[in-house]
This record gives C-alpha cells, sequence and structure tokens, in this order.
C-alpha cells in the first residue's frame, strides 16, 4: 500500500514537471515575450477599465504594433505599440486592489519596463475642485488595510498583535461612534484603525517585512508632469450644449488614497480629506504604487474627477454626462505625457 502510494506520487511528479516546466506559462507564450521584449525597453501603461481605455485605442496618437499588437498571459491582454515615440505596452487590469496588484507584478515580471503611467477616473474629496480636473498626486496610500478594534476598547488601549508590530495606532482612527446622524453616541462598530502595508522591496532582504503607507510617485515624472499643468481641456461636451462652469484643469496635488471601496458617502470623503488629505479617491493607483515601489520602477497616476464622491455638488445630478470628459481628459493628459519620457532611463526615480 505505502509502496503504490509513493509510485503513485512518483508518478504524478513526473507529469507535473513535464507539463509545469515553464510555470503556467506555456513555452510558445515564453518565447513570444522574449520576441516582444526586442522592443523595449517599454512605458508600461497600467489602465484599470475598459471605458478608461479604449479612447486610447481609438486615438490617433496611439500606433499598434504592426508585428506583435497584443499577447495574452495569464487572463490579461498586453497591447504593444507606441505613443509619441515612446514604445508601450498597455494592460487593463479590472476593479480594484488584487487585480491592479497582480497585473502590474506580472507586467513587471514578463515585460521590460522602464516605467509606469498609470490612468483613469476617480471621485473627488477636495471640494475646491471640479468634475473633468486632472489630479496627479505626488503621494499614494492604501485605506483599506485596518484593525477593527473590540467594542469598549478606545484609544489608549493596545491593538492585537500591536506588541508584535504587526498593527499600529500611528495612522489613526474612524470611530463609528462620530458618525451617528442623530448625534454622538457608543456604536459597537466601535473603530477601525488605519495601517501601513507590508512590503518586501528587491533590494532588501527576502522574508524581512517593511512598511509603507504613504508611497511616493517618481519625483523625476512628478517634476515632469508639472509641464502638463499648462494644458487647456475642453469645458463642452456635444459643442456648446453641455458645459462645465470653467475648463477642467491639470494640477498636481499631495495626495491620492485607494481602497477595495467604492465611495459615495459624503461623511467618509470629509473625513478622508480631513484625516489624510485624500484629493483622488479610488481602487487601484495604491496597488500600482505598491508594486512600482518594490520592483524599483517609477511610476505616475493620472487620475480625472468624476463628481464628488457622496454627492453635494451643484453639478451633482449632471455627473453622468460629464463621465465620459472625465475618462477623456484622463486619457489625453496621459498621452501628452507620455512623450515627456523620451530620453528617461529606468533608473530615473
Ligand atoms: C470611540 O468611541 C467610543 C464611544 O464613545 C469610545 O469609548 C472610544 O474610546 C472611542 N475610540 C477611539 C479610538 O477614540
Ligand atoms: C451628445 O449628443 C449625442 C447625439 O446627439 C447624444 O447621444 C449624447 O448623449 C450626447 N452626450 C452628452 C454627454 O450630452
Amino acid at each position: 500500500m505505502m509502496m503504490r502510494r509513493l509510485l503513485l506520487a512518483g508518478a504524478v511528479a513526473a507529469v507535473m514537471m513535464a507539463t509545469a516546466a515553464e510555470g503556467f506559462i506555456s513555452k510558445k507564450t515564453w518565447s513570444a515575450i522574449r520576441q516582444a521584449n526586442r522592443g523595449g525597453p517599454f512605458v508600461g501603461l497600467v489602465v484599470p477599465n475598459a471605458y478608461e481605455m479604449d479612447p486610447v485605442l481609438n486615438s490617433p496618437s496611439f500606433s499598434p504594433s504592426l508585428t506583435l499588437p497584443y499577447l495574452d498571459v495569464q487572463g490579461r491582454r498586453f497591447r504593444f505599440g507606441a505613443i509619441g515615440g515612446q514604445n508601450v505596452v498597455m494592460v487593463m487590469t479590472g476593479l480594484s486592489m488584487l487585480n491592479a496588484g497582480l497585473t502590474t507584478q506580472l507586467l513587471l515580471s514578463l515585460f521590460k519596463v522602464k516605467g509606469i503611467v498609470h490612468w483613469g477616473i476617480a471621485g473627488n474629496a477636495d471640494e475646491g475642485l471640479q468634475i473633468g480636473d486632472v489630479t496627479i498626486p505626488e503621494h499614494w496610500a492604501h485605506l483599506s488595510l485596518w484593525n477593527w478594534q473590540r467594542y469598549g476598547d478606545g484609544p489608549e488601549n493596545e491593538l492585537p498583535l500591536e506588541a508584535a508590530g504587526d498593527y499600529t495606532r500611528d495612522l489613526g482612527f474612524l470611530n463609528f461612534s462620530d458618525y451617528t446622524a442623530t448625534g454622538r453616541s457608543p456604536n459597537e462598530l466601535n473603530s477601525i484603525w488605519y495601517q501601513p502595508e507590508e512590503i518586501f522591496p528587491v533590494s532588501g532582504v527576502p522574508e524581512q517585512r517593511q512598511h509603507a503607507f504613504w508611497v511616493p510617485v517618481s519625483k523625476h515624472y512628478f517634476a515632469l508632469a508639472e509641464k502638463l499643468e499648462e494644458l487647456e481641456l475642453p469645458a463642452c461636451v456635444n459643442g456648446t450644449t453641455t458645459c462645465l462652469p470653467r475648463a477642467p484643469k491639470v494640477t498636481r496635488v499631495s495626495k491620492g488614497c485607494s481602497a477595495n471601496v467604492f465611495l459615495d458617502n459624503a461623511a467618509y470623503r470629509q473625513f478622508l480629506r480631513r484625516k489624510f488629505g485624500c484629493t483622488p479617491v479610488e481602487m487601484e493607483s495604491a496597488a500600482v504604487a505598491l508594486v512600482a515601489h518594490q520592483q524599483g520602477v517609477p511610476f505616475l497616476t493620472i487620475r480625472s474627477l468624476s463628481d464628488l464622491a457622496g454627492g453635494g455638488s451643484d453639478l451633482g445630478n449632471e455627473a453622468a454626462k460629464f463621465l465620459a470628459i472625465a475618462a477623456r481628459n484622463a486619457v489625453d493628459v496621459m498621452l501628452q505625457f507620455v512623450p515627456l519620457l523620451a530620453g528617461v532611463g529606468a533608473v530615473d526615480m
């Protein structure tokens, strides 16, 4: 019986080695990847959703590669082409942090990428900005890693596993008691405490964790983006029928915030603005930033604002009309930015 099991285990291992010698990527795909990389180094373009990618595919500024327009790997499509003389590889991640993180890692593991540009639309947490404005944050944080405190404990109580260094009270909390519509009163949901990510940068020692909360974008890319603040963006859709109160602007801001949360709540939006200084709030950039940061690859995000997250602006009921403007503005600004990377190498963080 024992012998049979061993033989069987040996046979299974042999079959696995024969079929999985290249991991889950076939020999044929590896060879296509090697061929594609001859066109590199690329600017890696990472985009969440089809409505933020399609305007690029339809733009005359994007020339698809004639020899290898795309390569499908593990459920993702990597599209090759050029924008303003820069060779690019573009990939759509799908919604939220897990998709954004794993797709970015796949991009960097497979292709010769000198830097990453990410774009899309975002909720707005800054009441001073308007639908259609395009923001370029200098730092990103992931705001959905929490330690949820038990009822009865308060700011003076240590969190579980805090002593071990797994969690911290340094970044602060949201107390549900502060958000009772009828006025403050104790709430059994108590408080959530915001946590930094555990990271394992390639420059560090494997399995020795570091922590990261505000992840900086590339200093060099951020400096280059100053030029974009002069861009003039159209104020109207459909000629002059539907216009914003002023033409949208491109603006570099301090903080962008991501979470596995579609934010449509004014109280939480105002909390995020007050506590963390967020301007765009969305669901992917911090994941892309955390991967790029750990791999030592320069990175920048361009996010146009849809309506105030949770409502409250005069334009609120027209937001749907302007969504197309917002998506197009993010794409237009990205298309202007990528050509600025001519002569900028992978080490220019
Ligand atoms: C949250 O509010 C409850 C009820 O008022 C209070 O007991 C607790 O100390 C507060 N927690 C924090 C972290 O401030
Ligand atoms: C623009 O006009 C077209 C055709 O008249 C219409 O289908 C579309 O909904 C309009 N778009 C906006 C944003 O108003």
